[in-house]
């Protein structure tokens, strides 16, 4: 999908998104082809959580405060309400028992695939069409400080 240069380093981590969640799916299963995931559970937990820290909260603060304002109403509440329930899913995999940890962590892979789509499919577009390129410029200026040379620093990616 054609995306705009200035929401790039958001897709970018979406691409990220999509092979944690595609690593949580196989791990889980024990597929032994999991493209690097671990298999073992607290293997994944801590992959999720990794992902969680590094990635996805200041991704999911990125889009929050930059691009809410831009959205409609239901839209925004979606976008709050699945990243908070992400990172709850996270959270509950962390502190429960091992079946409730497997059931936590495919629920947030399933809902991070979602998630992801839906923004790339819906949200971005929407939001492309109905920005003026000055504030498309601003949140893209915005993106570069916050996740593209903020992840050159402590927090750098794998
Ligand atoms: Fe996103």
């Amino acid at each position: 999908m054609k995306r705009s240069r200035e929401l790039k380093p958001l897709s970018s981590e979406h691409h990220q998104a999509l092979l944690v969640a595609f690593q949580m799916r196989k791990g889980l299963e024990g597929h032994p082809e999991a493209a690097g995931a671990p298999r073992d559970l607290p293997g994944l937990v801590s992959l999720a959580r990794r992902f969680e820290g590094q990635i996805f909260s200041p991704h999911a603060a990125a889009e929050e405060a930059l691009l809410s304002e831009h959205l409609a109403g239901p839209d925004r509440l979606r976008l709050a309400a699945e990243h908070f329930e992400l990172k709850g899913l996270v959270e509950h995999a962390r502190n429960s028992a091992p079946g409730e940890q497997r059931v936590a962590l495919a629920a947030f892979a399933d809902l991070l695939e979602r998630h992801v789509r839906w923004e790339e499919r819906e949200l971005f577009p929407y939001a492309e069409a109905h920005l003026d390129a000055e504030a498309l410029a601003v949140i893209g200026g915005e993106l570069e400080r916050l996740l593209v040379l903020a992840g050159q620093g402590p927090r750098a990616r794998r």
